[in-house]
């Protein structure tokens, strides 16, 4: 589904990343885990064209989507969320998913200023879609609900909720449980695995190893920039080189 080669990311006098390459499998949960500063957040912004990287290629599929920006991204189902969450806190749950939906909508402005009839149609079927995907999260009763209102581990949900909307094939996840709770770490992790079961491929950045170790496929470990291993949950789990760079020598 994704295939990184050779990403090189310089910032100034700082190697981010180092000649890293990995492929990620269709319809598999990859899990990208490594200490702070390791790159894992340089590495999405990099495939997810925030950062256009000094060296390497990403292709999606075949289709080599090198320095492609974000909304080329989207229509060719490559989405993301973020380590830090971004919501319309004074809009609606509800819009906030629509915001993801919109990005996809045939409606133009003038149409839109117009309220030509078959763009209400439009809006009208772009909602009930939205609510469709609030229900995939579990969080169709906050629909109408402002989101500055809500606690941080529903905006994790609306956050993916909104994602989803976009109709990925590909959904890079930057540490999607960081701050939640056990409880909503097991709903996160029973929700991961439904966005899988419904065909999409996921890339997940996480540091919470049980979460990590129970839904990945394949994991790829990053330290300091470079890649120091990557395979199965076993595999990493008992790998000498990644056990010294969590706990360190001795
Ligand atoms: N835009 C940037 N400009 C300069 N340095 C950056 C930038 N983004 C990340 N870095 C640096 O790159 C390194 C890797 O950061 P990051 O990818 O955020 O790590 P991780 O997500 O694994 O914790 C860090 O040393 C960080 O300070
Ligand atoms: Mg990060």
């Amino acid at each position: 589904m994704l295939r990184v080669e050779g990403i090189t990311q310089i910032f100034g006098g700082l190697t981010a990343l180092e000649d890293v390459s990995f492929t990620v499998g269709k319809g598999s949960i990859t899990g990208v885990i490594g200490p702070n500063g390791a790159g894992k957040t340089t590495l999405f912004n990099n495939v997810t064209g925030l950062y256009s990287q000094t060296s390497g290629r990403v292709f999606l599929e075949d289709r080599d989507i090198s320095g492609y920006s974000p909304e080329r991204l989207a229509p060719l189902g490559l989405v993301r969320t973020f380590q830090n969450i971004e919501m319309f806190n004074q809009m609606t749950v509800l819009e906030n998913v629509l915001v993801g939906l919109h990005t996809r909508s045939r409606s133009g402005m003038i149409s839109c200023a117009l309220k030509l009839p078959w763009h209400l149609a439009e809006e009208r079927r772009m909602r009930e879609e939205a609510r469709k995907w609030l229900e995939f999260c579990g969080i169709a009763n906050l629909a109408d609900i402002e989101a500055g209102a809500l606690p941080f581990g529903k905006c994790r949900l609306v956050e993916i909720a909104r994602a989803m909307a976009v109709n990925p094939r590909l959904l890079l996840m930057d540490e999607p449980a960081a701050g939640l709770n056990s409880r909503e770490t097991a709903d996160l992790e029973e929700l991961i695995r439904k966005i899988r079961e419904s065909g999409v491929t996921v890339v997940l950045v996480e540091h919470d190893m049980e979460l990590v170790m129970n839904i990945c496929d394949a994991i790829v470990v990053l330290n300091l920039g470079k890649k120091l291993a990557e395979g199965t949950p076993r595999d990493i789990q008992e790998n000498p080189d990644v056990i010294k760079a969590y706990l360190g020598e001795g």
